[in-house]
């Protein structure tokens, strides 16, 4: 392995941050399910948080199963999903705020019709 290789695995960053480049499968699945079922009340394209918090902070502290239990839980405004979405679904949805900020929820929307 040559330095130039090294130094760029160096410079990669933390899973945990805003990856660039294209969504996973998993990511585009949770970004389409969060738009249908989320976003209304969580924001569109997670940006406008009028009315629930921003679940991109929530996730930062949040292990995926805390934010699937949470997501089937009935909380104040929170509604359980329990019956409607499946755990998998959930964590898909995860998965893509996770990724954070994703300006282009049609374009994965698009690409995920393919
Ligand atoms: C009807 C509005 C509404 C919808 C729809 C909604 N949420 Fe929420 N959500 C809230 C509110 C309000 C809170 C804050 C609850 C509180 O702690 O008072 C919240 C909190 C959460 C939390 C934090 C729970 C915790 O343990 O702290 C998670 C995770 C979450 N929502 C996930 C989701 C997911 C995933 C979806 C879509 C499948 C969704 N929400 C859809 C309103 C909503």
């Amino acid at each position: 392995m040559c330095a130039a290789t090294l130094m760029l695995a160096g410079l990669a960053p933390p899973a945990s941050q805003a990856q660039s480049g294209k969504a996973s499968p998993r990511e585009r699945a949770g970004a389409v399910v969060f738009g249908e079922y989320c976003s209304v009340c969580h924001g569109v394209r997670l940006l406008k948080q009028d009315t629930a918090y921003d679940l991109r902070t929530a996730v930062a502290t949040m292990s995926e199963e805390h934010f699937i239990r949470g997501a089937k839980t009935t909380r104040g405004a929170m509604p359980s999903f329990a019956g409607q979405l499946k755990d998998e679904q959930l964590a898909d949805v995860y998965a893509y705020i996770k990724r954070g900020h994703t300006p282009n929820l049609d374009d994965v929307r698009m690409e995920s019709n393919h």
